[in-house]
């Protein structure tokens, strides 16, 4: 099949800014913003409701095919669906945090979600932002980008996002969160969050948003022509 859409992959660890810049690129150039770690965070949840520890493999992948989830576009974004239902902010507690990453290490996990990342690449100009990105999903992407900042830059947004949101925490517990979720994306066998051989390393430690954007944008400006 003749694929002509553009993609531009978002990878790199937790809290270095990935989802804000995919989501002021996506609207600046018109792309439909893909935030892969949702299906994760998706999957996370519903085995926590079911009870099972994130660290139960074999459950875990046993409940797999009861497992109903889409991505949906709505207003230029996926939005994720489970059983039919939307999924909001339920995902983004620090307990359903620590779920995603430990599903995230499950090789069928991985397959199960390979599909519903890649189809929407195939009719769509997308960004899409993750880990695996660059390397697994997309490997054909036009423009990969791994975007990190310094652990205690990241830990500081990341504190920053949630106290927001209302959720209840302090610093010192984000940045531990933050130090474990580095080490056990990174560091697993399967799909670990780093970068492609191919990527542009992009840190933004000392940038703020509009800096961060303007970074990106001069870098795919020089290989995406409308
Ligand atoms: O981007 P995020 O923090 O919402 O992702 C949640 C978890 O999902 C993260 O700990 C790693 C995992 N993940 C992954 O393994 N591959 C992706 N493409 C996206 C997320």
């Amino acid at each position: 099949m003749v694929n002509n859409t553009f993609k531009i992959a978002l990878d790199g660890p937790s809290g270095s800014g990935k989802s804000t810049l995919a989501k002021n690129l996506a609207k600046k150039y018109g792309f439909v913003y893909i935030d892969t770690g949702a299906l994760y965070r998706t999957i996370g949840l519903f085995v926590a409701r079911r009870g099972i520890a994130s660290d139960d493999v074999d459950a875990i992948i046993a409940c797999l095919p009861e497992i109903r989830i889409e991505m949906k576009l709505v207003d230029g974004g996926g939005r994720v669906y489970l059983g039919g239902t939307l999924i909001g902010d339920e995902i983004r507690t620090p307990e359903i945090s620590k779920y995603a990453s430990d599903v995230s290490k499950i090789p069928e996990v991985r397959a199960f979600l390979l599909e519903t990342q890649r189809s929407i690449a195939r009719e769509n100009n997308v960004i899409m932002d993750g880990r695996d990105i660059g390397t697994v999903i997309l490997p054909d992407a036009q423009v990969k980008l791994f975007v990190t900042a310094s652990i205690e830059a990241r830990a500081k947004r990341r504190y920053a996002e949630l106290c927001e949101k209302g959720v209840e925490t302090d610093y010192e517990s984000v940045l531990n969160d933050m130090k474990w979720r580095d080490a056990n994306d990174s560091g697993r066998k399967i799909a670990p969050a780093i970068p492609a051989e191919d990527a542009i390393m992009f840190d933004n430690s000392g940038m703020d948003i509009e800096e961060t954007v303007n970074s990106a944008v001069e870098i795919i400006d020089k290989v995406y022509r409308k």
